[in-house]
């Protein structure tokens, strides 16, 4: 099946490298880098912490949203996601359209030291961030399985070797 789009998509938790594999997947396919919590940033001027804090979790979902909307005419870019993005049911419709969808995946344990180094996120900044990690996760892998054509662990993978793997799945997916 090809996809609609040339683009391709990172769908995933938190902590699964999607920013930081992605930027590297970009480079050695000459595509631009786009992020949809960045999209979100530039939109509304505040963190998403702060969107959080200030506005709630579902202005920010709105605006993820609607950030992943804007790029429906996008090509040739690689999109990372927040790891939310698969809440909203509509979604999944909205990343496949955009080209081949690549589902980011590590065990518990990495995520949780990877996302331990920053105090970014705000889902996590409760008494139990392991056992939200859990609870997300189980309720979002299914989502991602579903919407993804491709998935990838990252867990023991660096970011160049990722990248590779992702780049030439793609390669083989648009071929
Ligand atoms: C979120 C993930 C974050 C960011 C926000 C909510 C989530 O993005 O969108 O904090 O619901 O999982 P990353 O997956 O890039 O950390």
């Amino acid at each position: 099946m090809s996809p609609d789009r040339g683009n391709i998509v990172l769908i995933g938790f938190m902590g699964t490298g999607k920013s930081s594999v992605g930027r590297r997947i970009a480079a050695r396919l000459g595509y631009r880098f786009v992020d949809t919590d960045r999209l979100v940033v530039e939109e509304t001027g505040s963190s998403i912490a702060e969107l959080f804090e200030t506005k709630g979790e579902p202005f920010f979902r709105d605006r993820e949203t609607a950030a992943l909307a804007s790029l429906q005419g996008a090509d040739r870019c690689v999109i990372a996601t927040g790891g939310g993005i698969i809440d909203r049911p509509a979604n999944s419709g909205l990343l496949r359209a955009l080209g081949f969808v690549v589902w980011f995946i590590a065990s518990e344990e990495v995520i949780f030291e990877r996302v331990s180094r920053t105090a970014k996120r705000p889902l996590l900044k409760n008494d139990d961030p392991k056992g939200t990690i859990a609870r997300l996760l189980k309720r979002r892998a299914p989502i991602y399985e579903s919407t993804a054509h491709f998935k990838i662990d990252t867990s023991l993978r660096s970011h160049d070797e990722a990248a590779a793997a992702v780049a030439e799945a793609a390669r083989l997916h648009f071929q």
